[in-house]
This record gives C-alpha cells, structure tokens and sequence, in this order.
C-alpha cells in the first residue's frame, strides 16, 4: 500500500507521521513545493521509525511526481491555511490552482488512485477535482466532517464529564463554521441519547463549540490546527487500505441523495477498498433538513465564485 500526501506542511506531516505509526503502509511519499522541506520533514519522520517501531518507508520530494507512481490513496493537504480571523472561504482563489494542478500530476503518475482532498475551503475544492478530472465519484474524497465529528465528540465529553470513548457523535453538511450541521439528537453516551444527561441550554452550547472548533484553535495557535486533523485523514486513509467498511462523514459527490445534487458534501458514507462504497442516508429531522439546505447553498455559492 504506496500513499502520497501532498504538502508536507502542518497538516500532511501529522497525517504521514499518523499512518506510519499505524503501521498498515508500505510507502509513504510527502511532496512539497518548497526546496529541501518534504525530504527534511520524511527524514525526520524515518528517524521516528525505531522510537515508534514501524516499518512504513517514507520519503520526500521537491514537486517531483515521478516518485508518487502507483500510489494507491493520494492526500492533497498542499495550498495556504487560514489565519486568526480569517474564514475557509478567503483561501479558494489561492488554493483552487495549487489544488487543479497537484491533482492533474498525481493522476498522471497514479491513474487508479483515491483521492482525499483536505485543502479549504474542502468541499469547493474536492468538487473541483471532480469538474477537473473525471475520475469515478467513488475515488474522490474531502475530509471534514471526520475531524468536525471528533471535535464534537470532545465537546461532548467535556459537557457530560464523560470518556470520549463513551461518546458516539456525528457532524455532517459542509465543511464551515455555519455550514456544519451537528446531529446532536443521534449523538449517544453508552447507547443511551445525550439528551438525556444536557439541557437544551447544554446541547447548544455544545453545538455551538463545535462550529467554531477551527477557529478556535487558529486564534489560540496562530495558524490552523494539524494533530486532529491529521489524525482524520489517517483514520480514512486506514479505512480504504484496510477495507474495513467503517463508516466516516466526509465530503461526496450527491447526485440526489439527501435531496441534494452537483456538489460536494459532508455525509455519512462507507469507506472502504473502493473508496466510498456507499453513500448512508439517515433520517434527518425538518430541522437537519433545513439547516444541512442552507449549507449546500453555500457550498453552492462557492463553487459559483470559481465557475465550477
Ligand atoms: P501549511 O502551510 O503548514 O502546509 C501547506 C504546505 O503546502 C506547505 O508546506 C506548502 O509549501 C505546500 N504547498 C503549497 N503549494 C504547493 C504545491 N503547489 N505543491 C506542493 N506543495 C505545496 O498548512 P496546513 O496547516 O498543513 O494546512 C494545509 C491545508 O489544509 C490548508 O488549506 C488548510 O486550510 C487545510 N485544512 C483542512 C482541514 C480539513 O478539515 N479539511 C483541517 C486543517 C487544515
């Protein structure tokens, strides 16, 4: 199982050194476009490999695709991250070229490989890379809603004074503060519903916690968080090279599901070997409904700022 992430930066270096230490990849090749910086973050990694005991190979590369050949699973993480007080949505210009043409070099060198987009504003930029490449909707994946459903699993915890273990949780919709759209009337601690133990009062503080979980951390680190979100896209990419048939909410081409169509984004679906296997339809509420419709519109909105 070859892997490639591309942008050794915060984000692709966590989710590299997550995968290794997982254990269950051959290779993993980090890109990057800065001189010297994927090669120094791979090296540095390597020498994690006795310390950590796994046996994952990891190299780097200066923007030379050829070293990415038959990569089975890509991870695009290349482009700029927000800034405190900065949204997602100011870095589609930047990122939509850096996005178009890493995945155009990575599909040159690895035809038959999974794509998982994670550079913002995400759902925007892994419906560009369906307009852009015609691969199979199966084969194109973003990451969100994996790390919005951790957070919010942790702001659950923390309200009920509960292990995270306990907690079972899941955000879907887009990728974005007012976008997300968390299912607090499914989320469970032991099987048995949150509601149980939290105030209405508690369940939207909570909620709202979650939405802002990013920026939080921005403003806190000065630049975006990498830990979660690395361990994320690890968890998704173990799914597809494991087979194992778990269920993640991430960024999917819907063509009618949930109502909606043409765009990208955060739903419940079945990873495995093939990608999305399956797109899972819950029941939501007219409230869920409602508010999951608003945030395709402004998913919508933004692929319309880039003619998609
Ligand atoms: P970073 O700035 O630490 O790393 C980005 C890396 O991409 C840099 O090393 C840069 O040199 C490289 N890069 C830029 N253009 C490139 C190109 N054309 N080819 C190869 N490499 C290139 O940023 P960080 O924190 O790792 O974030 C990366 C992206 O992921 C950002 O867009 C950020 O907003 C996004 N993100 C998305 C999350 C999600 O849940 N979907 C969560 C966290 C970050």
């Amino acid at each position: 199982m070859k892997v490639t992430v591309v942008g050794a930066g915060a984000v692709g270096a966590s989710c590299a050194e997550y995968i290794a230490i997982k254990n269950f990849a051959s290779e993993v090749v980090l890109v990057d476009i800065k001189e010297g910086f994927a090669e120094g973050k791979a090296m540095d990694l390597m020498q994690t490999a006795s310390l950590n005991g796994f046996d994952t190979k990891i190299t780097g590369t200066t923007g030379d695709y050829t070293k990415t050949a038959g990569s089975d699973i890509c991870v695009i993480t290349s482009g700029i991250a927000r800034k405190p007080g900065m949204s997602r949505d100011e870095l589609l210009g930047i990122n939509a070229g850096i996005v178009k043409m890493v995945s155009a070099s990575l599909i040159e060198h690895s035809p038959n490989t999974i794509i998982i987009v994670v550079s913002n504003p995400m759902d925007t930029m892994t419906y560009l890379v369906h307009k852009t490449t015609g691969l199979p909707k199966n084969r194109i994946i973003g990451m969100g809603g994996a790390l919005d459903s951790a957070r919010f699993k942790y702001r659950l915890a923390e309200a009920l004074g509960a292990p995270i273990s306990d907690i079972d949780g899941m955000v879907i919709g887009g990728h974005s503060d007012k976008g997300m759209v968390p299912l607090t009337r499914l989320a469970t601690r032991n099987s048995v519903p949150v509601s149980e133990f939290l105030s209405e009062e508690r369940l939207d503080k909570v909620m709202q916690d979650t939405k802002v979980g990013g920026a939080t951390l921005t403003g806190l680190l000065g630049t975006s968080a990498w830990y979660a979100p690395g361990a994320a896209v690890s968890g998704m990419v173990q799914a597809i090279a494991c087979d194992t048939k778990k269920i993640f909410p991430c960024s999917a081409l819907l063509d009618g599901e949930y109502g909606l169509s043409d765009l990208c984004i955060g739903v419940p679906v079945v990873l495995g070997k093939n990608g999305i296997e399956n797109i899972v339809e819950i029941n939501l509420s007219d409230a869920e409904k409602a508010h999951l419709s608003s945030s395709a519109e402004a998913v919508k909105n933004n692929n319309a700022a880039l003619e998609l």
